[in-house]
């Protein structure tokens, strides 16, 4: 897909791979409302329909693994921002370093998103990452995560700002809205890795970060924690969200082989909500000190959920 100049005059362009999913379909209207035009690829256009309502958004169905796809996709563009990622994978085959899902989406792509912008040459890409991303992790996600930083950063020329996140919360979370659907539903709730620490942080605030970072000046843009700012253990969030739904529940936090065991069984059922490789992840640490950046003050759970959590 080649770009005539003539529309580069007009505004700044903006390419948003994974820009349907929950953080993307934020991040898609706040950079609308910034001045952005901006591009989002999808593999299933009638599943982001609602999108079309925004006035500078560009919508295409395109296949972002397929040979040359990426380069038209890039081409004219002044910034790319890569929100894709996969919670699960099969597992590892012998001797591969990851589950083949999370080694497509999280290493081998960034590594040919990065290498079409310098191609392109397009100034700067912001990559999504996920709070613990490293080599030495315990889990293959989180490695995974690490592999396709540093393969997004070995394009010399290109400024690259990656943003590791802890668990993201607001209007469509699959996490927050979870606990409440479940709420509705059960009368006991069961929490597998109940002592799991967590700094949730809000969509809005996450957009506004990864928006800030298009605008600095272009140059090394770092590695970016981004964490709300309250620590959370995993069974007392769960509370907490049952409470602010009005309903009494029993909360059972389960022991640690039990965890295990509940996130092996999970990972028979079609779209599991845990996986042995999540179980992993949970071990890792999830809070960070380091300051929200671009002097943006993160909000509270309190400060938005109740507006918003599942009202099922
Ligand atoms: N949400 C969180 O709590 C959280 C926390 C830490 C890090 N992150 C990271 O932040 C990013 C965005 O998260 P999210 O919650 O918005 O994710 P999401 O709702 O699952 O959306 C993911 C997007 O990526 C695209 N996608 C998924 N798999 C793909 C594949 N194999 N090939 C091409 N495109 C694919 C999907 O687009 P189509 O289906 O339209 O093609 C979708 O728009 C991800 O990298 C995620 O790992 C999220």
């Amino acid at each position: 897909m080649t770009r005539k100049t003539g529309d580069r005059l007009n505004s700044r362009r903006l390419l948003i791979l994974g820009g349907t999913g929950f953080i993307g379909r934020h991040l898609v209207a706040g950079a609308v409302r910034r001045g952005w035009k901006v591009t989002v690829p999808t593999r299933r256009r009638e599943r982001a329909k609602a999108l079309t309502v925004l006035p500078t958004l560009e919508l295409v169905e395109a296949d972002v693994h397929a040979p040359g796809v990426l380069e038209g996709l890039v081409a004219g563009c002044d910034a790319v921002v890569n929100l894709v990622g996969v919670l699960h994978s099969r597992p590892a085959a012998p001797g591969a370093a990851y589950g083949p899902a999370y080694a497509r989406a999280h290493v081998d792509l960034p590594a040919r998103l990065a290498a079409a912008c310098g191609g392109a040459g397009v100034r700067r890409l912001v990559q999504m990452s996920a709070l613990g991303a490293a080599a030495d992790a315990p889990s293959e996600y989180l490695r995974s995560r690490a592999a396709g930083e540093a393969a997004a950063r070995a394009v010399k020329g290109l400024a690259v700002t990656v943003f590791r996140p802890s668990v993201v919360f607001g209007p469509e979370d699959r996490f927050l809205n979870l606990f409440a659907g479940l709420s509705s539903l059960l009368p006991v709730l069961v929490v597998a890795c109940p002592d799991a620490r967590l700094q949730p942080v809000y969509v809005g605030d996450v957009v506004e970060a990864l928006l800030d970072a298009l605008e600095q000046p272009t140059g090394n843009g770092g590695t970016i924690d981004l964490c709300g700012p309250e620590v959370w253990r995993l069974d007392a969030l769960v509370r907490r969200v049952c409470r602010m739904k009005r309903r009494w529940r029993l909360v059972i936090g389960l022991p640690d082989g039990l965890s295990w065991l509940m996130a092996f069984l999970l990972e028979f059922t079609p779209g599991p909500v845990m996986t042995r490789d999540n179980y992993r992840s949970l071990k890792a640490e999830g809070t960070s000190d380091a300051p929200f950046p671009y002097g943006i003050r993160p909000c509270r759970i309190e400060d938005t959920a109740p507006a918003w959590l599942d009202r099922g």
